[in-house]
């Protein structure tokens, strides 16, 4: 008979925390290999308007294992904007490709709403682009659905 094999050792555990300024490398990175552009001065504004868990109505989060980011999302809670009562509006998320269907995106989503609870909110709103059916699985999968509102645009040159 052969014996119980020994267990290895533990996958290090996905914590979720508000981002910090050493992060910012693995952001990019992620967001660079998503969108085949690295906006490094994007992020860093950005981490100065959300970052460092300063605020309750801005949350700027990571996804971590051990020492690797495997994923990001920000979100705010916005007062009276398109005539809603204020809300959280999730406006930015990514997981690294090699991090996904493992329920990375589920965690950070739940953190983030977790945040805008605490922020005093009762609804979660976004905005994808229409043709973007992977978003719009995962976001649908998490229970939200159609807003009953119509974004609009034109051109300005
Ligand atoms: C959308 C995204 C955040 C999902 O992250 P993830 O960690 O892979 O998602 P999860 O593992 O938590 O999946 C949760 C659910 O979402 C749905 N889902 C996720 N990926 C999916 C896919 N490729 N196809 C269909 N459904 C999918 C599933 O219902 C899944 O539940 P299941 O695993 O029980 O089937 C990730 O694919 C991503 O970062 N995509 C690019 C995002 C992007 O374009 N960002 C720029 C605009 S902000």
């Amino acid at each position: 008979m052969s014996s119980p094999q020994a267990p290895g050792p533990a996958a290090p555990e996905l914590r979720i925390r508000p981002v910090e300024a050493a992060d910012l490398g693995q952001v990019i990175a992620i967001d660079a290999e998503v969108t085949g552009l690295e906006k490094t001065d994007y992020w860093y504004e950005l981490f100065h308007r959300y970052g460092g868990g300063r605020s309750r109505q801005r949350l700027f989060l990571i996804a971590e294992t051990g020492d690797d980011i495997q994923g990001f999302i920000i979100g705010e809670v916005r007062d009276w904007e398109f005539g809603s009562a204020p809300c959280g509006w999730v406006f930015g998320l990514n997981v690294r490709p090699s991090a996904r269907l493992a329920g990375v995106g589920a965690r950070m989503l739940e953190a983030v709403c977790d945040g805008f609870r605490h922020a005093g909110v009762t609804k979660v709103r976004t905005l994808l682009a229409r043709d973007n059916s992977l978003v719009l699985s995962f976001f649908r999968s998490q229970g939200m659905m159609a807003a009953p509102f119509i974004p609009l645009e034109m051109d300005l040159d």
